[in-house]
């Protein structure tokens, strides 16, 4: 999604912007630019393509100043081009006003109406552009740039996350935030405005995030916040707690990568804390029920995107068989239309990586609106989905920069695995089935380092499936979600056709796919169901199709049957997903790698998609 840095202090603001926006290259975009101010003097500059592209124009003509913003631009209207890239400029002369803007101005058309009526002319096709405008009409000829977007605001009907300057306000940015996040940090006499902390983490731990509703001023030595309706804010002063180190790349050629082989210090980390071995269940500090309310509910339903939406299919399995509670679980973008007859005795959790997902935090307030409990599990401190929720249940895997999500989705399954637990040892569970999960779970970090040593043999398969059109992904209870993460890993970076489909299903239709050049992927650990996706196997051998099978370590009757097979140790079945996947993970990656594809950052998408 977009990004947004912006920096006032006594350092030249150019590198830092820079330095930030590379720092935000992960949530994907497809064009940069940055306003800098000089006295009385604003440069600005923008290019379509990757920050390199506007680092090499701003060594050939140098903004100097030490204020400035930047954005980096995922497309919503208008190509990408130099033309629609931000900042946008509205007024003339030193009421000149410069604008970034994350998010959605549902109104624009209507505004930029009125605007080209009274004789604006606009240089873009951005809805962005008629906030710079409308800014600088009310600035005119006075010198309160925070007075001004305030009375802007009211008028624009969206989402926003904004970042505004004009040479009438030296050393001033004033930022503002509905719908789309915005933070500040507090550095030493230095000032800075993010969409995300990441951007700023090497300046300065504190930060405070803004609310929907407010506007910031900054100045390098001051900074104020007002509510539309509150008046002034005193806000609270967060600590982040990512490490710059903690996202950088190490020795791996991708982030993708390197999270890939994270998993077995996610997985540590998502359960530190939380296994109650004496009582053979899973404890959480910030689920902010107890455990007779718990008792009380008698559906969950779980809401989630895109990987988070796979992670919550695990999650169904696993609480269904460990806590025998029916689950529902709800794409977001339909939930939040679709009116779902939920009671009181309805438990809703939203899964979200970046806690910024515009669909799932619509999911959120509408699910809050019903004034039903609303429980997230997310990855990001402070995030707004974090925020708004009742309670919930952090990731603990520290920073995801690879856009496809790896380790996020396995923090996500691990902590539900431990949710299911829980709610089963409120339930019918035995301490003894209880123990077993507890311990299962334990095992897992190791097994998942003996996954990721079979890496040698999961390139080999990728040779192979490299040259595909179309895959077939394919997998029975908890591993038909497997199937269809690692199709998504495929498609989403690969740009290869995938598809995963419940192994069952294969001989309803899907079977007229395959043929010598349609490999089929099946995942199957030793299970209740091993003997029936056997005979699945048999038949795509029946049909000459490639056979790739992820099955248990020692399982020589799969093994036989698979053109290539991919070992896991032999685990408890609830913990098996967290193994299973990653072979399918480092598939898509090897694949991906072959095929020379840009894998941190695929085509067409974002890190967080912040808008519908
Ligand atoms: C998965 O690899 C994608 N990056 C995407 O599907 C992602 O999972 C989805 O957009 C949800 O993101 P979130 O977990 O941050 O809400």
């Amino acid at each position: 999604m977009c990004g947004i840095v912006g920096y006032t202090g006594s350092d030249p603001a150019g590198p830092v912007l820079l330095a930030g926006l590379r720092r935000l290259e992960y949530r994907g975009y497809d064009s940069a630019g940055v306003a800098i101010l000089d006295g009385s003097r604003m440069a600005v500059r923008k290019k379509a393509g990757r920050v390199k592209a506007l680092e090499e124009s701003l060594g050939e003509l140098p903004a100097i100043g030490s204020c400035g913003i930047s954005h980096t631009r995922w497309a919503t209207h208008g190509p990408a081009n130099d033309r629609n890239a931000h900042p946008h400029v509205g007024g003339t002369g030193e009421g000149t006003v410069a604008v970034v803007h994350n998010g959605v101005i549902e109104n624009h058309a209507a505004l930029r109406q009125d605007l080209e009526a009274a004789g604006v002319v606009f240089r873009s096709q951005t809805d962005t552009e008629v906030i710079a405008h409308l800014i600088a009409v009310e600035l005119g000829d006075g010198d309160d740039l925070y007075e001004a977007v305030q009375r802007v605001l009211p008028k624009l009907e969206g989402t926003y996350g904004l970042a505004v300057v004009s040479p009438r306000c030296p050393g001033q940015i004033v930022g503002a935030r509905l719908g789309s996040p915005l933070v500040v940090g507090l550095g030493d006499n230095e000032h800075l405005l993010a969409s995300d902390p990441a951007a700023i983490a090497p300046h300065t731990a504190r930060v405070a995030y803004l609310q929907d509703d407010e506007v910031v001023r900054l100045t390098p030595t001051d900074f104020e916040i007002r509510h539309r309706e509150r008046g002034s804010i005193t806000p609270r002063i967060d600590r982040i707690d990512w490490s710059p180190v903690a996202s950088e790349l190490g020795n791996h050629a991708h982030y993708m990568q390197k999270e890939i082989h994270e998993q077995p210090e996610t997985v540590r980390d998502a359960c530190r804390g939380r296994l109650r071995r004496g009582e053979g269940t899973a404890a959480f500090g910030g689920l902010n029920m107890t455990p007779r309310q718990l008792r009380r509910v008698r559906r969950v339903v779980l809401v989630a995107c895109g990987t988070s939406w796979h992670a919550a299919l695990v999650g169904e399995y696993l609480i269904e068989r460990l806590a025998n509670l029916p689950v529902e679980v709800e794409y977001a973008g339909e939930f939040r239309y679709r009116n779902a007859p939920l009671d009181d005795r309805t438990l809703v959790f939203v899964l979200s990586q970046s806690g910024e997902t515009a669909d799932t935090l619509g999911a959120l307030r509408e699910s809050k609106r019903r004034g039903h409990p609303t429980l997230a599990i997310c990855n990001v401190v402070g995030s707004t989905i974090a925020r708004e929720a009742d309670g919930g249940i952090y990731l603990h895997a520290g920073p995801e920069v690879g856009v496809a999500s790896t380790k996020a989705f396995s923090a996500q399954v691990a902590v539900l695995t431990l949710l299911a637990l829980h709610l089963g040892r409120l339930r019918q569970l035995s301490f003894t089935d209880g123990l077993a999960v507890v311990e299962a779970l334990e095992k897992v970090p190791e097994a998942l380092t003996r996954v990721l040593a079979t890496e040698l043999k999961i390139i080999e398969a990728a040779e192979r499936l490299s040259q595909a059109r179309s895959v077939m992904y394919l997998g029975r209870d908890l591993h038909f979600p497997v199937a269809l993460e690692g199709a998504l890993k495929l498609k989403e970076i690969s740009y290869i056709h995938a598809e995963g489909y419940p192994t069952a299903e294969m001989k309803h239709g899907p079977l007229a796919l395959i043929d010598p050049e349609t490999p089929s992927v099946f995942v199957a650990p030793r299970g209740s169901l091993h003997s029936k996706t056997l005979s699945n196997i048999e038949e795509v051998r029946a049909r000459m199709g490639p056979v790739i099978a992820v099955g248990t370590d020692g399982d020589e009757e799969l093994a036989a049957l698979a053109d290539f097979f991919l070992p896991i140790p032999d685990v408890l079945e609830v913990v098996q997903p967290l193994l299973a996947v990653v072979p399918l993970q480092l598939l898509a990656y090897h694949v991906a790698r072959i095929k020379g594809c840009d894998i941190d950052k695929p085509r067409n998408l974002a890190k967080s998609v912040t808008v519908e």
